[in-house]
């Protein structure tokens, strides 16, 4: 027998039913921030994730050489992608440029719940702007989201790169010890981040107060541990300016500052936020972003850019440990004939409705009227039309409710007219 390839998963009618629903909503949450839908191929040159992260991300890649001998690699998320767009087609556009997308997305990762080697991000990058209401609404965008697809329980995280930059000089910390230490930041492994801050020849005194200060989210405590650096400290009034509005003006008041959100990605600078979802536990992230650099980089004039991803696979997890009810998709009418002479009347019939935008679906199988009604009720059909042979005389049918088992006869000519007004 053969299986799907580890990593990856089939989805069936019922699951693509909940992956469409969501695809929906966040969707429409994006357009109602003005956001246009963007979309890039599922594979790119390799330059274009190695350019700034170097050779070692290959070992995270699904790489391959195609026929021409061209080093390619299936794109393990979409910002570099988005912004080699941009550059190629899109500088021209008026800003700021405001895109959204849906992707499948391939890492090399080890599986487990809520991490696969394919997966689907839904995340957008806003080009252009880096002004307080810009990121204010970018973090809006984020939580709203999220919210809006029915999780209840989710938390936003805000960190700044910008500031942990300045302590790293601050504690004497070399490039080389950074590679170390934001790994450990990055998954919160304090016991392990002490140890090796210790290894760096951080005093004891001030590794306890760099640990404080990454786990607080008292403002004014990040403020006076910071006071001697001008750059963080205006960096941090900045993103008060950012969190007032934020709780003020969009409303959002459920976040907390977290220096210990440094972010995975190699591109990011400056603000940096991540909402988990904690009922998810080990793969409890749910969406990841911040404010980056990569156009001057891949060659385009230098502008502003942020953006974040969501893990849609991860959201639906999440919803369907909260008990969260997807709506079922269902059928409009079922048709069955009451013998076989019937079925070329119950074709007509299903055709006339669907053109009326009635889903239809006509009995294929030839069954019996018992077999029938339960194959209705598994497709969750909210009508039934039986046709026989003494009512069709009469140009009548008999039409079905499923919830209450009620039935009436209707003319088959006011069939389509009859059901619109449902
Ligand atoms: P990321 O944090 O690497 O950021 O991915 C975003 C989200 O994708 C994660 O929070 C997680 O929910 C989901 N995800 C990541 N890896 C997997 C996996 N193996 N299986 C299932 N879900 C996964 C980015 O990709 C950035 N491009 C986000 C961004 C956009 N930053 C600026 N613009």
């Amino acid at each position: 027998m053969y299986q799907v390839p580890r990593g990856t998963r089939d989805f069936t009618p019922d699951e693509m039913q909940k992956r469409r629903y969501l695809e929906h909503a966040m969707a429409a949450t994006f357009t109602s921030f003005g956001y246009g839908e963007i979309q890039t191929p599922t594979f790119e040159n390799l330059e274009l994730f190695t350019v700034k992260s170097g050779e070692s991300i290959i070992n995270e890649l699904y790489t391959f050489t195609d026929k021409g001998g061209r080093a390619l690699a299936l794109r393990p998320e979409l910002t570099a992608p988005v912004i080699r767009c941009y550059i190629e087609r899109l500088q021209m556009e008026p800003k700021p440029l405001k895109l959204f997308y849906f992707g499948n997305c391939y890492r090399y990762d080890r599986p487990q719940k809520g991490r696969y080697r394919e997966f689907q991000q839904a995340g957008c990058e806003l080009i252009g702007t880096n002004t307080c209401e810009a990121t204010a609404e970018l973090l809006a965008l984020a939580y709203t989201i999220v919210k809006n697809t029915g999780l209840k329980n989710i938390r936003l995280n805000i960190g700044n790169l910008t500031i942990i930059s300045a302590i790293f000089k601050k504690l004497h910390l070399l490039k080389d010890d950074q590679k170390i230490l934001l790994p450990l930041i990055d998954k919160s492994q304090f016991d392990e981040l002490h140890i090796a801050l210790g290894d760096c020849n951080v005093s004891e005194e001030m590794i306890d107060a760099f640990l404080d200060v990454l786990q607080t989210s008292d403002i004014s405590r990040i403020r006076s541990y910071i006071a001697d650096d001008i750059t963080a400290t205006a960096e941090l009034t900045t993103m008060e300016t950012i969190l007032y509005l934020l709780k003020n003006a969009f409303h959002i008041s459920e976040f907390e500052i977290k220096l210990s959100i440094v972010r995975g990605l190699d591109y990011y600078k400056g603000i940096v936020f991540e909402i988990d979802a904690p009922i998810l536990g080990a793969e409890k992230q749910l969406c990841g972003g911040g404010s980056y650099d990569l156009v001057p980089l891949f060659g385009g004039s230098d502008v502003p850019t942020s953006g974040f991803a969501i893990g849609f696979d991860r959201t639906i997890l999440a919803l369907e440990e909260e008990g969260f009810l997807f709506p079922t998709i269902k059928l409009d009418v079922f048709i069955i004939p009451v013998n076989q002479d019937m079925n070329a009347t119950c074709i007509e019939i299903a055709q006339e409705l669907r053109s009326h935008g009635i889903s239809a679906d006509f009995d294929l199988l030839q069954r019996g009227m018992g077999k029938s009604l339960k194959y209705a009720d598994a497709k969750h059909a909210e009508k039934v039309i039986i046709v026989g042979p003494k009512e069709l005389e009469k140009k009548m049918i008999v039409l079905r409710d499923m919830k209450t088992g009620n039935q009436e006869l209707v003319s088959v000519t006011g069939i389509s007219t009859k059901l619109k007004k449902i």
